[in-house]
């Protein structure tokens, strides 16, 4: 029986509700309702408060008035300050998730680093290293002469006694899942805590007009550690995300309130921290030699940049009954899509063959324009025909078996050009836009052109 009052809130899912139970109604998870005790309520807070301002009730505005937007800071590392929109808008707060160990401290240490070096006055606030690692990590780093102001607490209280006593540009709080508040019960890391830090410090942004970026920890299931709650209370939510095994690391926006969310920052992690790629496109195509049957080099657009990447597709007898499909890279069910075509457009059977698809160099591509390049990836492991070495692919399958135009192509063919590459498999409507294009308006022509090795001039 709920006790009166008390409210059961979700570890996992911040859901909150009257009664225990072992499972939570919103989320499914079991096991994770806690009894949240929160702070006695000030007396009268539940009737209208008597100040002046209530009294005269809701104030509207109009649209038409000029509010000055601050210039946003830039930090210096551009692939950073692209994600977050052109620099990270002042009295703002950004949420950066990501595993455990895919770099989100070295990234951020990164970023006061080269901030503070350009003016900002910037705090690094850590809450799981002591302030000598932190610094023997930035003197090994070459950060070591950069104005950072270093300090570790997980306390709530200090730190916000500290961040008030200076004014900051740029705060980093390292982790927001460390912080607690000792006005509550609840244990370090629990909801009701994140909640409680979260939420004091995006209100000390915005009031005190400094940009705070909290680092959070992602589960395994690849949600924000307990609290989604931090990703609705922030402007920003970026992710840190890398494959086990390659040091390639892509900064993503999930959701941007001042900027777009399809930008992606890429960097490589080395034995001096992290580096910024500028041109991505020569981390993901495969380094020297013939082109292997199977394999296709792409023509992407990722947010506001071009990028190449090759996607290999192994198609072999299956030993099973139930034949695989394993894709890394690309959507599972684009996959199903782009076999269903050309099993029913092009005749070619897959029912009792095993299928991995990859994107080379630990990429994941969301575009539709791949379709033709996964397509082509496929066709030309099962007739065992390698595609020219300097050709790319892209555009998009209809379930009609159409090749249909995408966006962007002369982007995607201007990269291409840069990068040395004479040829393209495109939509037909890419001719004639300045490149040696083989236009294909169905994909039983990419079959025939790929079987044939029909790519001569001409
Ligand atoms: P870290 O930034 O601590 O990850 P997070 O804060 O996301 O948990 O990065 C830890 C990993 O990065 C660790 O496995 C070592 C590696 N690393 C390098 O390879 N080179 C470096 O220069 C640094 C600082 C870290
Ligand atoms: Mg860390």
């Amino acid at each position: 029986m709920a006790r009166d009052g008390a409210l059961y809130t979700c570890q996992s899912c911040g859901a909150v509700q009257s009664r225990w139970a072992g499972q939570c109604a919103a989320c499914l998870s079991w096991n994770t309702l806690v009894e949240e005790v929160s702070g006695p309520r000030p007396p009268g807070a539940l009737t209208p408060s008597k100040s002046a301002k209530a009294r005269a009730g809701l104030v509207f505005e109009t649209l038409d008035v000029d509010t000055p937007t601050p210039p946003r800071l830039v930090t210096g590392i551009d692939e950073f300050d692209r994600v977050c929109g052109g620099g990270v808008v002042p009295a703002s707060a950004i949420l950066v998730g990501g595993d455990p160990g895919v770099g989100k401290s070295t990234l951020l240490l990164q970023v006061v680093a080269a901030a503070s070096l350009r003016g900002l006055n910037c705090a690094y606030v850590s809450g799981e290293e002591a302030v000598e690692q932190i610094r023997a990590r930035a003197q090994r780093m070459g950060l070591g002469h950069a104005p950072v102001k270093l300090a570790a607490e997980t306390g709530l209280r200090e730190i916000m006694e500290g961040l008030k006593r200076d004014r900051f540009d740029l705060v980093i709080i390292d982790s927001i899942q460390t912080m607690w508040s000792d006005q509550l019960e609840a244990g370090p890391g629990s909801v009701t805590q994140v909640r409680a830090a979260a939420g004091e410090l995006v209100r000390f942004a915005k009031k005190r007009g400094v940009a705070v970026v909290l680092v959070g920890h992602v589960t395994k299931d690849g949600q924000i550690a307990g609290p989604r709650v931090v990703e609705h209370m922030v402007d920003a939510v970026l992710s840190f995300e890398g494959e086990r095994g390659y040091p390639f690391r892509i900064l993503r926006a999930a959701k941007n309130r001042f900027g777009a969310t399809d930008e992606i920052g890429v960097f490589e992690m080395g034995e001096v921290g992290l580096r910024e790629v500028k041109n991505p496109s020569a981390l993901f195509l495969n380094e020297g030699g013939e082109r292997a049957a199977g394999a296709a080099v792409f023509a992407g657009i990722e947010g506001s940049r071009p990028v190449l990447v090759e996607v290999q597709a192994l198609v072999a007898p299956s030993a099973y009954g139930t034949p695989r499909r394993a894709v890394v890279g690309w959507d599972g069910g684009r996959l199903a899509m782009v076999l269903a075509v050309l099993e029913a457009r092009c005749g070619l059977g897959f029912g009792d063959r095993d299928i991995y698809l990859n994107v080379a160099g630990g990429l994941r591509i969301t575009e539709p324009a791949a379709d033709l390049a996964a397509a082509a990836a496929l066709i030309s492991s099962v007739v065992g025909e390698a595609l020219p070495q300097d050709c790319v692919v892209f555009g998009e399958i209809s379930l009609a078996g159409d090749v249909r135009p995408v966006g962007r192509m002369e982007g995607r063919l201007r990269e291409a050009a840069k990068l040395g590459f004479g040829r393209a498999l495109a939509p037909t409507a890419a001719a004639g836009l300045g490149f040696p294009v083989f236009g294909v308006g169905r994909l039983a022509d990419a079959l025939q052109r790929i079987k044939d090795g029909d790519f001569a001039a001409g």
